[in-house]
């Protein structure tokens, strides 16, 4: 036997333990591939001496998280991509044929090919350890199942599977032994062996009462056109190759013999790994990965300072919203200045939304106990003698700003850090009225801030690196993903949309449809069109940051528009759009004086607009604002929704190969 899968004759049960050495979940590793094939051939060899056969993972809680997605990810030869993809597939269909009875016995995650490859044996158990999760999410990483997945679990279990694959869904073990995905729970802490080993005499004698009726599958297309629908409805229209081509993997390969679905499954396989999105969407993953865990950015040995209580400055929609982040992540006191009269409405919406959220089950403590530990105060009170942090969020006016940290910097602690949540106020120059600024560091939230994910951390000159990193872990604390840069105008979200919001008001002046620049940009998956957002936003908000903090020209479409007194269709009823939601005749002789007439194809507008945000990025990294194209992206996708299965702005301009025309090579390395 190999190194990865050890087989035991236990009381004539082979009892195949596997553990892929030095990584936290076991994967498809071409060594646990090989390895696995060897103790097949055994298996199959000596399979007389046995009853049965148990597969078990030897990691406490981890049974199989299925392909290794730095290989899926990875260039690679197609033609040798799918010999080892059918010999592979062969080795599950023999596993499948071995001819004596298999278990699957599962704790832990047990998902995508590691599903699968317990889908091959004769029955399944597992814990219900919280650990537990049972699935196929390839859909999820821009593949398809690809060893047998969309074959075998439609077999079992019928139309669910054409709703949980194309989903990418994962489901606890409780869930799971409903859809009939496995056969047996057992509470955690149960031997999961002995019950796996009870389970399989049970099999053996032919009374484990095993449901295996073949699932009625004549609605077949029917069931797919519902599916379908919902796919795309999930996607706002968007055909992305994973989750279709797992439909097409389902609609053609049910209707065959199995030998012949899982061809086909592979031939879907394969075009789904073929295209952008594939590699785009893993790319997504592993940013996420990255950004999951702002603590780990910390450098090993620095002892972020304990942070006990927070202050925040503003009791505006920021001010709000970042106290709602503190209270229900952190459950710490805070301590919040405002002017008298915006007390008590900041304590109401902060009420509002915690009650929404326990109405919801979102909430683990009681409302009033969270708000009991918000003491909201309209003077420099003794209450900020001992606060670790100050995030501030007045108004985005640079002497406001100023004058606060000259009343705040004397009543704080020196070693207090201080954070401003400017959107486009310079750090450096703010920081010139803090005493201590090594302290002082932008932490950029995004509205509305308990429900966005993004935090940009802005390092200025003097801000020192005990900052960034005791920053880091209060963006830990407060569950929210970094993206750590240099003081720039924009910092990074903003600098990447203004270019884009620009070209889109230049067009708007060409005299291209509003709504088709909104539809063209919704296809390329972005939540909302650049036009739609400004209105959303507040027009006011954005010709300011453009001309006040940015320093750009504004663009006529946006300077009329902004001079006309038109802010938006939230701020003052008026703005691009009417309320009703169409175009509004009143704002058209302003964005397009000349009443010019063009059009673009989608793709076209889709280049037009994509392009500046690219041309930005390349900026921001040869200006060293940020040290990798992956904050960029990481910006990109949880501050401004970019579409996950492109990976983020730098890595599609690679897939699509715009980086190697604009600039000759990749931004990825
Ligand atoms: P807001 O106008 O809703 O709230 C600002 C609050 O600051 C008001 O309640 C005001 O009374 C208070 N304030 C003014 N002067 C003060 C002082 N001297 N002491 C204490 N409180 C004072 O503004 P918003 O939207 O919350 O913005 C606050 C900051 O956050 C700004 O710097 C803004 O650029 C930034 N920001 C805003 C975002 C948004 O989506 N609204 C997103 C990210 C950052």
């Amino acid at each position: 036997m190999g190194q990865i899968f050890a087989c035991e004759n236990q009381d004539g049960i082979a009892v195949v333990k596997f553990d892929v050495p030095g990584e936290q979940m076991n994967t498809w590793t071409e060594g646990a591939i090989a390895d696995f094939a060897v103790t097949l051939a055994s298996l199959e060899k000596e399979k007389s001496a046995y009853k049965g056969v148990i597969f078990i993972s030897g990691k406490a809680s981890n049974f199989h998280a299925g392909a290794n997605l730095n290989m899926l990810g990875a260039e690679k030869d197609l033609a040798e991509f799918r010999k080892g993809c059918d010999e592979f597939n062969a080795m599950f269909v023999r596993l499948e044929n071995l001819g004596i009875p298999t278990v699957a016995a599962i704790n832990g995650p047990c998902m995508g090919g590691g599903y699968e490859f317990a889908l091959t044996m004769t029955a399944r158990i597992a814990t219900d350890s919280k650990r537990t999760t049972i699935g196929l999410p390839e859909c999820n990483v821009g593949v398809i199942p690809g060893g047998g997945g969309t074959q075998r679990l439609p077999r079992l279990i019928g139309y669910p599977a054409l709703d949980f694959i194309p989903r990418g869904a994962v489901l606890p073990a409780g869930k799971a032994l409903e859809a009939g995905m496995i056969d047996r729970v057992i509470p955690e802490g149960e031997n999961l062996l002995a019950k796996a080993k009870e389970f399989l005499l049970e099999i053996v004698a032919g009374a484990a009462g095993l449901k295996r009726v073949k699932p009625d599958l004549s609605a077949l297309d029917t069931a797919l056109e519902a599916a379908k629908k919902n796919v795309l409805k999930a996607t706002r229209g968007r055909a992305i190759p994973a989750p279709m081509l797992a439909l097409k993997a389902m609609s053609e390969g049910l209707k065959v013999p199995i030998e012949q679905g899982l061809k086909i499954e592979t031939d879907c396989f394969i075009e789904a790994l073929k295209a952008p999105e594939s590699k785009g969407t893993i790319n997504t993953f592993f940013l996420k990965t990255l950004s999951d865990k702002p603590q780990a950015m910390i450098p090993k040995g620095f002892e972020p300072k304990p942070i006990r209580k927070y202050g925040v400055l503003g009791f505006g929609t920021m001010g709000r919203g970042i106290i709602i982040n503190i209270l229900t992540r952190t459950k710490l006191p805070v301590v919040v200045k405002d002017v008298a009269g915006a007390l008590e409405p900041g304590m109401a919406f902060v009420r509002k939304i915690l009650e929404g959220m326990a109405a919801k089950n979102r909430l683990k403590d009681p409302v009033d106990s969270l708000m009991a530990l918000v003491k909201p105060v309209a003077e420099w009170t003794d209450d900020f003698k001992d606060v670790d942090i100050v995030i501030e969020a007045v108004f985005e006016d640079p002497a406001i700003k100023d004058q606060v940290y000259k009343e705040l910097c004397p009543v704080v602690p020196k070693d207090c850090i201080l954070a401003t949540n400017t959107s486009s106020l310079p750090v450096d120059k703010l920081s010139g009225s803090v005493l201590h600024p090594e302290r002082f560091i932008g932490a950029h939230f995004f509205s509305p801030v308990w429900m966005m994910d993004l935090l940009e951390i802005i390092r200025g000159k003097a801000t020192s690196d005990a900052t960034v990193n005791n920053m880091l872990a209060v963006c830990a604390a407060l569950g929210k993903r970094p993206v750590v840069c240099n003081d720039n105008p924009g910092f990074v979200v903003n600098a990447m949309l203004f270019p884009y919001f620009i070209k889109s008001f230049e067009l708007l002046a060409e005299g291209v449809a509003m709504e088709k620049i909104d539809a063209a940009m919704m296809k390329f998956g972005l939540p909302v069109g650049p036009i739609r957002l400004t209105d959303e936003v507040g027009i006011d908000v954005s010709y300011l940051v453009l001309t006040k903090s940015l320093g750009m020209v504004p663009p006529v479409a946006l300077e009329n528009i902004y001079k006309a007194g038109r802010y938006g269709r939230n701020k003052n009823g008026k703005g691009f759009y009417t309320q009703e939601g169409g175009p509004d005749p009143e704002a058209l002789p302003l964005i397009n004086p000349d009443n010019k007439q063009k059009e673009y194809s989608v793709t076209e507008l889709q280049d037009m607009l994509f392009t500046p945000f690219i041309k930005t990025g390349y900026e921001l990294l040869q200006k060293k604002v940020v040290a990798d194209p992956r904050a960029i992206d990481i910006g990109a996708i949880w501050g401004v929704g970019f579409p996950s299965d492109k990976g983020g702005p730098m890595k599609w301009a690679d897939l699509i190969g715009l980086s190697e025309k604009l600039y000759g090579k990749k931004f990825y390395k």
